[in-house]
């Protein structure tokens, strides 16, 4: 939720803060501006506007002036629409101090009457506006030095928050803060960067440094200061970024979401790569996994789809229980944790909310934490006592695909190593699943060859006021995940259903015509012949059945087949056709691929 960026250094601040905001507009794109420093003392240059960053970006012209340092922001709004005045960066009363900010400041209703009553003149809706005017006075109180202001000022807030700020007494400096909202420091020559995620100016430095809770920090071209906010100065951890500008690009595909289904076979490999047989020690070092008496899954959307079918696997290969919870509503039940509890979070971000507040209620309840994540550095893995990464590179579209595939691998590979660490899979089965892994990446491949077809089919749909989903066992999930996927870009209704339960309810909403996907199970397992019985049932009543499978069910009206895998596996490889017909589906609707409405990517509030 919301895009940050800083750029203090020789290079006019323009083009960076432009360039990460591009690659940061995934992350909100209800309105998008710019702060720069021009001379000393001066007021400010900015400029806001509601709607895309393209809509700013028309503002812009030849009339900006020479910088060296500033901000930009890409919004999704909370408090106050998506107005130009709502936009960010806000501006204090005398328009020298700059700021934007990603997250909620819970009580800035109280800061805002403080600050109104002492002669503040507030312009727009949002609760960001009460921070710069209260750092305005600190500011003062410190005598112009606004990281001290800054490290005063987020002792008196609650909520979350990255936090910029740039002052004109002072340019070339730029001060950020962060608590329970992501903010990275990219390293340059003779510049340096702040900014949400990495890909912001990965064109520019792969050198990154990582901030932790309740941070302050203070960036000049020449200079990067971390404190807490008592003002005692932090070495904080460097890392190298392992992928390239070209990994955020669209490279030739129409779209993100087109280009990241395409690397599947890349990252499911990359996912894999010297762990089927067991994981590196270095991974698992922090944690103890023996005298585990269950697993805790937690996660949101599509990862917590990938949850699901870590259940199946977990509860199979590891013998043990396995509950997924969505994290939005895990700790305010207060459920049961203690030392014997394993925990696993699982986030491509790394820093959606509700899967951190779960993750440290039962963190902070004793449980053994052991996140699966898809980003470096970011504050779910760092707060976990072990993380298995998932290796799928920077996933740009706001729909998950290419994240979702490598979880699913990330869970059978943790489900193999409890196995082994509790004794209870045998090499036999060991070797069969790491075979059977290994053969993914050429499947999904193949699938990819064969999806032309299936585009001209879900063409056919795009008028359908709703579409079902059906699966059983770990295809029950998978169905799921299909229709989270229509959902979100098609703006379509769509439901998944568990084959065995449609007669419970559901079926009443089957009408003539209506269209259901049916995720067959293999043709081999036991439950291949009770799917086509709920095949059979929904057809009786009208609706055109699209099977997906690894053999042809004669009863549907479309067969898209999948390769044969190991049942356990089958949601890598059917889903990827789910994938398809979303991303047609939006195409043919006319909706936005990449940023579907209403929707961010890395979703940083409760
Ligand atoms: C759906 C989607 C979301 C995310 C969810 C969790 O396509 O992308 O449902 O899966 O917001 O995000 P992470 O994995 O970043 O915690």
């Amino acid at each position: 939720m919301c895009g940050i960026v800083g750029y203090t250094g020789k290079a006019q601040a323009l083009s960076p803060v432009l360039e990460g905001l591009r690659r940061l507009e995934y992350r909100g794109y209800d309105s998008a501006g710019i702060a720069l420093v021009v001379a000393p003392g001066e007021a400010l240059w900015i400029e806001k506007r509601a709607g895309k960053l393209a809509n700013l970006e028309q503002t812009l012209g030849e009339s900006v002036p020479d910088s060296h340092s500033g901000i930009g922001h890409t919004r999704w709004a909370t408090h106050g629409g998506p107005t130009d005045t709502n936009a960010h960066p806000h501006l204090d009363n005398e328009g020298k101090l700059a700021l934007i900010h990603n997250g909620i400041i819970e009580n800035y209703v109280d800061l805002r009457s403080e600050l109104e009553a002492r002669g503040h003149i507030f312009t727009s809706e949002t609760d960001t506006e009460s921070v710069v005017h209260l750092l305005s006075d600190a500011r003062k109180s410190h005598h112009g030095d606004l990281a001290a202001a800054m490290r005063e000022v987020c002792a008196q807030l609650r909520g979350s928050f990255t936090l910029l700020a740039i002052h004109s007494d002072e340019p070339g400096r730029i001060v950020g803060a962060r608590r329970n909202s992501p903010l990275v420091v990219g390293v340059g020559n003779g510049e340096n960067f702040l900014a949400s995620d990495v890909s912001a100016f990965i064109a520019y430095t792969k050198h990154a440094l990582e901030l932790g809770q309740d941070e302050v920090v203070d960036i000049t071209s020449s200079s990067i200061v971390v404190t807490d906010l008592a003002g005692t100065v932090i070495t904080p951890r460097e890392y190298e970024i392992s992928w390239d500008a070209s990994a955020a690009e669209r490279g030739g595909f129409p779209h993100f979401m087109l280009k990241e289904i395409y690397e599947q076979p890349k990252s499911i490999a990359d996912t894999l790569i010297g762990r089927t047989a067991g994981l590196d020690p270095e991974i698992t070092a922090g944690i103890d996994l023996t005298g585990i008496s269950k697993v805790v899954i937690i996660a949101c959307g599509t990862a917590y789809h990938a949850g699901l079918v870590g259940k199946y696997a977990i509860e199979k290969w590891a013998n043990i229980a396995v509950e997924v919870e969505l994290a939005s509503e895990y700790r305010y039940r207060e459920p049961a944790v203690d030392s014997q509890t394993l925990v696993i979070p699982i986030s491509q971000s790394g820093e959606t909310m509700d899967t951190l507040m779960a993750m440290r209620y039962a963190r902070s309840h004793g449980a053994r934490v052991f996140a699966v994540c898809n980003t470096n550095g970011s504050t779910i893995p760092r707060e976990s006592d072990a993380v298995l990464y998932t290796h799928a590179g920077p996933e740009i579209a706001v729909a998950s695909t290419k994240a979702f595939t490598a979880q699913l691998i990330a869970m059978y590979l943790i489900a193999l190593h409890l196995g082994r660490v509790r004794g209870v899979v045998t090499k036999e089965l060991s070797d069969e699943i790491g075979l059977e892994l290994a053969e993914l990446p050429s499947k999904v491949e193949q699938i990819l060859e064969t999806v032309e077809p299936l585009r001209a089919l879900t063409r056919q749909f795009k008028d359908a006021t709703s579409m079902l989903f059906l699966g059983r066992h770990v295809g029950y999930p998978t169905a799921l995940e299909g229709a989270l996927k229509l959902k979100e870009l098609a703006y379509m209704h769509a439901e998944g259903f568990a084959g065995g339960e449609l007669k419970h309810g559901p079926i009443a909403l089957i009408d003539q015509g209506t269209p259901v996907i049916a995720v067959m199970p293999p043709a081999q397992s036991a439950l291949h012949e009770k799917m086509a019985s709920n095949v059979m049932e929904v057809k009786a009543r009208g609706a055109v059945v699209i099977a997906i499978g690894d053999a042809d069910l004669p009863s549907a009206a479309h067969n898209i087949r999948i390769p044969t895998s190991h049942e356990f596996l089958q949601p890598v490889l059917a889903v990827v056709p789910l994938q398809v017909i979303a991303y047609e589906m939006a195409i043919a609707r006319g909706n936005d691929v990449d940023q579907p409405r209403n929707l961010a990517k890395s979703v940083t509030v409760e």
